[in-house]
């Protein structure tokens, strides 16, 4: 069976009910398990089990990854992600910290790609006012860029919109739908 990996890690809780929106309507739409992980429990275990990977991550201390990502990232690159497409998704605060807004994204890019996996899920910059991001290659955010702080009411449609260009990009097997009524 089809298996998609979510590994988060958040510090007060932002990214972690992002991941739970994420695999919630990851849900509505695919077929196969979804399995949730927060990277502060055991770390980056049984992410090689799983067949694509969404990976979230917060920014914090100006630019930097969040607590618990910062302890796993060796272990990304013990990984082989090899022919495994991953998506990432990032929160961070566009106002407080506008040259630095969603860097870890980056952080976490750079360490997929080392370790072989193909990123998907990049998003537009357009509606976002930082100034300044790591996280942007060629007019466009590494992943999904999340704002609880400042954009709160744009993180669910965000969010779906998102899911639905994965459900492509990442070939995702989806449920079969019921077409016309019943007899
Ligand atoms: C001390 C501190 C440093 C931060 N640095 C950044 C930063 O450099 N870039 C950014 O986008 N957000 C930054 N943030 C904002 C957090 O990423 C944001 O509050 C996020 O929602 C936290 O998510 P979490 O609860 O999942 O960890 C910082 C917040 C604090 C308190």
């Amino acid at each position: 069976m089809f298996r998609l990996g979510i590994f988060f890690g958040s510090t007060y809780g932002n990214t972690r009910d992002a991941a739970f929106e994420i695999a919630e309507e990851m849900r509505k739409h695919i077929a196969g398990e979804i399995w949730l992980h927060d990277v502060a429990d055991r770390g980056l275990q049984r992410l090689g089990e799983c067949d694509a990977l969404l990976l979230g991550v917060s920014t914090w201390n100006i630019g930097e990854l969040q607590d618990d990502w910062a302890r796993c990232l060796e272990e990304l690159g013990k990984v082989s992600l090899k022919g495994k497409r991953v998506a990432l998704f990032g929160v961070g605060d566009q106002s407080s910290y506008p040259d630095s807004f969603q860097d870890a994204l980056a952080i976490l890019a750079q360490a997929v790609r080392e370790a072989g996996g193909e990123l998907v899920g990049f998003t537009s910059t357009d509606g976002y006012f930082h100034s300044q991001s790591l996280a942007v290659e060629n007019g466009q955010f590494v992943g999904l860029a999340l704002d609880y702080d400042n954009q709160p009411e744009l993180s669910t449609p965000r969010i779906q919109a998102w899911v639905k260009q994965l459900l492509e990009e990442m070939a995702l097997p989806q449920l079969a739908r019921l077409e016309g009524g019943l007899a």
